[in-house]
């Protein structure tokens, strides 16, 4: 009686010694860390105080009160004028003879800088946390090895893995993936994506999109985190180096039937990731160490390199005195442009189906307070897990090839040549991401390594990114699908909507009418995307002019670039190439392989 007394006030004392932070072992276990309630509102930040006391900060919210959930004055009436997201959209995507005069006129400029400033100003810049620190730090600012992430982990000490929400644990990650996300039947993008489109996707995001997890889950090996071309050139000195041809600007390459492709492993020892039978005079070498995976992206691979070295040539001859080293630098420079040119301009146009026609031009935002520079976030990478848009089977030239024939496999590239595979990917439609039951068996272990990820990084509910984004968060499971299976078994699996955790929301969210996409990848999409496009040092005020790419000619090439030229000044005839099928042909087909006996 009287030791446990005693032992009672040696533990009090204790507890009064130790401050808060090294104390959580011992206080934690009867104290819930207030924060895990997730309690600030409208970007307010949660400071824990004592043990179970917080506060928001809510400077500059445009909110007050303990939450930050009163509106001032001014928040309450912009809220009130502000158009709800699913209305833009609609007005964005109907009204044809609305969009005809807007296209022509200045208010396409007006328009188009109103849709990359509103978007941007949604994600912080500088950037702020990571998978380890939820609070502003200098080492989480300057350690560029760390993903970012827009919202900070969910607190380590919390009743459930979402904070308070939903149950004590989450449901099987396989599970989960088997009976909402796997594939039953293809079902098409009713957008009428092709595979053009689906590869350029990966293709462009993986220079951005690096994780590396021999470092440490959230962490990235593409440092300069955006639109760089390391996917190209490697994403360090040392791998750029090998790929050089280091003579008049180029990159190393190997004739094939007379055709430029990338060199092979036994010419250029770097590191390519294949299966360990198959020989170094059959992996290529490119910037990319992943892309000897799909055809598809070693198709890309085999176009930029031939662009890259043509823009060579190109500048060579407008600057004969220019040595390899500026020739290259410029080359590159004007490849990033390019990219950025047809991202916007057709990737993002396509899969938006904005009757707005974008347009790329740096100077919209000269007059704004834009900040140059990016950080890729780790929410941006799970968002960016388009895996439903593979087909079952991949079509070339008429013959079917399965999975197991298409992966890693050297020779479909040149067997066939880049014309054939950019003809037949162009009328081969892709998958509708939205929706669930859309990713092919064959990758699903890609998703249920995501929510994996998802959880040991702690990445927090789906509706608290809703909110964060200026969305509703959805009130019920009815609400966030019309799929009366999915809002079943999800509610079976989580028992409370704002338990859903991000990844799971954003694939199983009901798709917006005839769109690939439902709301919440787009409208938390596109801020992450712009962001990085527009805030690539090239489109900064000192760089964006003609000298930075060679002059005239080179500033030309970044100005006019689209995808049909990036394939057509780059074969010896032109096959239709878009990032949509054919229009006329119906989008419900499952696999290319009409389109083929249809043309023939
Ligand atoms: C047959 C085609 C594909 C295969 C076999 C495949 C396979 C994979 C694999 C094995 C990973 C690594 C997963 C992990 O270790 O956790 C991955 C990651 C990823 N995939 Fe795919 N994928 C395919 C198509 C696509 C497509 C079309 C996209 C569209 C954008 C895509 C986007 C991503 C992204 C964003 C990541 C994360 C990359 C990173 O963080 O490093 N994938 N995929
Ligand atoms: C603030 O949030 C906490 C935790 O969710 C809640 O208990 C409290 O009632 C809220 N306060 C106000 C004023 O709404
Ligand atoms: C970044 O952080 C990781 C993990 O703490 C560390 O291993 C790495 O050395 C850091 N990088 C730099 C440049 O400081
Ligand atoms: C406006 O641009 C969009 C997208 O490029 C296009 O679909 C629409 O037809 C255009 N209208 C005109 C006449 O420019
Ligand atoms: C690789 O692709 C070729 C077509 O280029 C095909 O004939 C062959 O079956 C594939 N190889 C494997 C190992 O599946």
């Amino acid at each position: 009686m009287r030791s446990s007394a005693l032992g009672s006030l040696l533990a009090f004392l204790l507890l009064l010694r130790l401050p808060s932070c090294r104390g959580d072992d011992v206080a934690a276990s009867d104290s819930v860390n207030p924060c895990c309630y997730l309690p600030c509102q409208h970007w307010g930040v949660c400071v824990r105080y004592g043990e179970s006391s917080y506060e928001c900060d809510c400077t500059r919210t445009g909110y007050y009160g303990e939450n930050c959930t009163v509106p001032e004055f001014w928040t309450r009436v912009r809220h009130f004028l502000k158009p709800k997201p699913n209305v833009v959209h609609y007005i964005l995507t109907h009204f044809h003879w609305l969009w005809d005069i807007v296209n022509n006129t200045f208010l396409r400029d007006v328009l188009m800088r109103l849709v990359l400033t509103v978007r941007s100003n949604l994600i912080p810049s500088p950037p702020t946390y990571n998978s380890k620190y939820g609070y502003l730090n200098w080492e989480s600012y300057y350690n560029l090895s760390y993903y970012t992430r827009l919202l900070p982990p969910v607190p380590e000490d919390c009743p459930t893995p979402l904070g308070v929400k939903g149950k004590a644990g989450l449901p099987d990650p396989e599970l989960l993936v088997e009976r909402l996300l796997k594939r039953r039947t293809f079902r098409p993008d009713p957008q009428g994506s092709n595979l053009m489109f689906a590869f350029f996707a990966q293709h462009f995001t993986h220079q951005f999109f690096k994780t590396f997890n021999r470092m440490g889950l959230g962490f990235t090996k593409a440092l300069s985190h955006g639109v760089d071309a390391g996917h190209v050139y490697g994403d360090n000195l040392q791998r750029q180096l090998q790929l050089r041809l280091l003579k008049d600007g180029k990159l190393k390459y190997q004739l094939v039937n007379g055709e430029m492709y990338p060199p092979t492993v036994d010419e250029v020892p770097i590191r390519m990731n294949y299966p360990p039978w198959i020989p170094p005079q059959d992996k290529i070498a490119i910037g990319h160490e992943v892309f000897g995976l799909l055809p598809g992206l070693g198709m890309y691979a085999t176009l930029w390199l031939r662009e890259h070295n043509r823009v060579c040539d190109v500048l060579r001859a407008e600057h004969p005195t220019w040595d390899d080293e500026q020739l290259f630098q410029t080359a590159r420079l004007i490849i990033i442009g390019e990219t950025i040119k047809i991202v916007i301009e057709e990737y993002v146009q396509h899969l938006s189906g904005y009757m707005l026609q974008l347009k790329f031009d740096p100077t919209l935002l000269f007059n704004s307070h834009f900040q140059y520079g990016n950080r890729i976030a780790l929410e941006f990478s799970h968002l960016y897990h388009w895996h439903p848009l593979m087909p079952d089977s991949f079509v070339i030239d008429g013959d079917e090839l399965s999975y197991k024939q298409f992966l890693y496999n050297t020779s479909v590239l040149t067997h066939y040549g880049i014309e054939k595979i950019v003809a037949s990917f162009s009328r081969q439609v892709a998958g509708q991401i939205n929706g669930g039951h859309n990713i092919p068996a064959q990758v699903t272990n890609v998703a249920v390594r995501t929510i994996k990820e998802g959880r040991e990084l702690r990445v927090q509910p789906y509706n608290e990114y809703r909110k964060r984004f200026n969305l509703k968060p959805y009130a019920s499971f009815r609400e966030f699908t019309d799929n009366e299976e999915i809002a079943r078994e999800l509610e079976e699996f989580y028992g409370d909507i704002d338990a859903v955790e991000f990844y799971p929301g954003l694939m199983l969210e009901r798709a917006r009418p005839g769109a690939i996409f439902g709301e919440s990848i787009v409208e938390m999409g596109a801020p992450f995307s712009l962001k990085g496009l527009l805030g690539n040092p090239i489109c900064s005020p000192e760089y964006w002019k003609p000298s930075t790419f060679g002059g005239q000619v080179g500033f030309d090439m970044v100005n006019s670039a689209t995808l049909k030229k990036l394939v057509c000044l780059n074969v010896k005839t032109c096959p239709y190439v878009a990032f949509r099928i054919p229009h006329g042909e119906k989008s419900h087909r499952r696999d290319g392989s009409k389109a083929r006996t249809d043309e023939l």
